[in-house]
C-alpha cells in the first residue's frame, strides 16, 4: 500500500512577474500623467482669445511640452540598456502591431514636442520655463519655417490621439478580455 507519510515536501515556488525596471515604470507614468496635461492646457489655449489668460495657458502648455520631450528622450536612452521584459504572447500581427505602437509613441512624442519648439521660436516667441526661467527662441525668425511647423504640430495631434486611444484600448483588452499581467509589467510589484 502507499505510504503517503513519505511522501517529499511539496515546495510553492514564487514565479516572478517580468517586469519593466521601476525607472521605465516611474518614466512612463509621468509621461501618461504629462500628456494628460498637455493636452487640455493646449485645448483650453487656443480656445481663448489672445489674452493675459491665453498666454498662462500656452507657457504652461509648452513647458509641459519641453518637459515630454526630455522625459522621453530619458526613457528611450533607459530602454536602449534595460530591455522589455519577454513580451507576452498574443498573435504574431497583433504583437506586431503593439510594438509599432510602442515606437510610434517615442517618436510622435519628440516630434511633437520638437516641431513646438520650432514653430514658437521661429514665431519669435519666448518661452518662459513653469514662469521659473526664459528659454529664448534659439533661431531668427522665419514665418515659413514657423508656418511648417505649425502644420506639422497641428497635424501630429490626430497621431497623438489615434496612437493614446489605441495604446489604452490594448491595456484595456488586455485586462478585461485576456486578462494577461501585461499591465502589471508596468506597476510595482504588489505584495499581497
Ligand atoms: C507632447 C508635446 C505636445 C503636444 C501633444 C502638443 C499638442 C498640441 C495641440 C493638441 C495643440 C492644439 C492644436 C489646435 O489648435 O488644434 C497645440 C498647439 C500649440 N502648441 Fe503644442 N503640443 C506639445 C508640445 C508643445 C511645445 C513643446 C511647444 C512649444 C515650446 C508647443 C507650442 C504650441 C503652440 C504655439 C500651439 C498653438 C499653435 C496654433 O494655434 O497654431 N507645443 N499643441
Ligand atoms: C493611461 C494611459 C496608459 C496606459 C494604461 C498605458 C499602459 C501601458 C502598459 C500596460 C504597457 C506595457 C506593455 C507591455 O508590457 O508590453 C505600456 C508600455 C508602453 N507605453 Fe503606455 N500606457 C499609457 C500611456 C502611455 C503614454 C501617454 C505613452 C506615450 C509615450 C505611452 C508609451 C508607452 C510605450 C512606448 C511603451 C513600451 C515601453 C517599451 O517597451 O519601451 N504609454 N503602456
Amino acid at each position: 500500500m502507499l505510504d503517503l507519510s513519505t511522501r517529499a515536501p511539496v515546495t510553492i515556488a514564487r514565479v516572478e512577474q517580468p517586469r519593466y525596471t521601476p525607472v521605465a515604470q516611474a518614466l512612463h507614468w509621468l509621461t501618461a500623467a504629462l500628456v494628460l496635461a498637455v493636452l487640455p492646457l493646449a485645448w483650453i489655449a487656443t480656445s481663448l482669445p489672445a489674452s493675459p489668460a491665453q498666454s498662462f495657458y500656452f507657457q504652461l502648455h509648452k513647458s509641459v511640452g519641453i518637459t515630454i520631450f526630455a522625459v522621453v528622450a530619458l526613457r528611450i536612452l533607459w530602454r536602449a540598456r534595460h530591455p522589455a521584459p519577454p513580451e507576452v504572447y498574443v498573435p504574431r500581427g497583433l504583437a506586431l502591431l503593439g510594438r509599432i505602437n510602442h515606437w510610434l509613441l517615442y517618436l510622435v512624442f519628440l516630434l511633437m514636442p520638437a516641431s513646438g519648439i520650432v514653430l514658437s521660436a521661429a514665431a519669435g516667441s519666448t518661452t518662459q520655463y513653469f514662469f521659473l526661467f526664459p528659454i529664448p527662441p534659439f533661431m531668427a525668425k522665419n514665418k515659413a519655417v514657423s508656418d511648417l511647423a505649425d502644420q506639422i504640430h497641428l497635424a501630429g495631434q490626430y497621431a497623438v490621439y489615434a496612437l493614446v486611444v489605441l495604446h489604452v484600448l490594448a491595456t484595456a483588452w488586455h485586462l478585461v478580455v485576456r486578462r494577461d499581467a501585461v499591465l502589471d509589467r508596468m506597476l510595482p510589484r504588489q505584495d499581497v
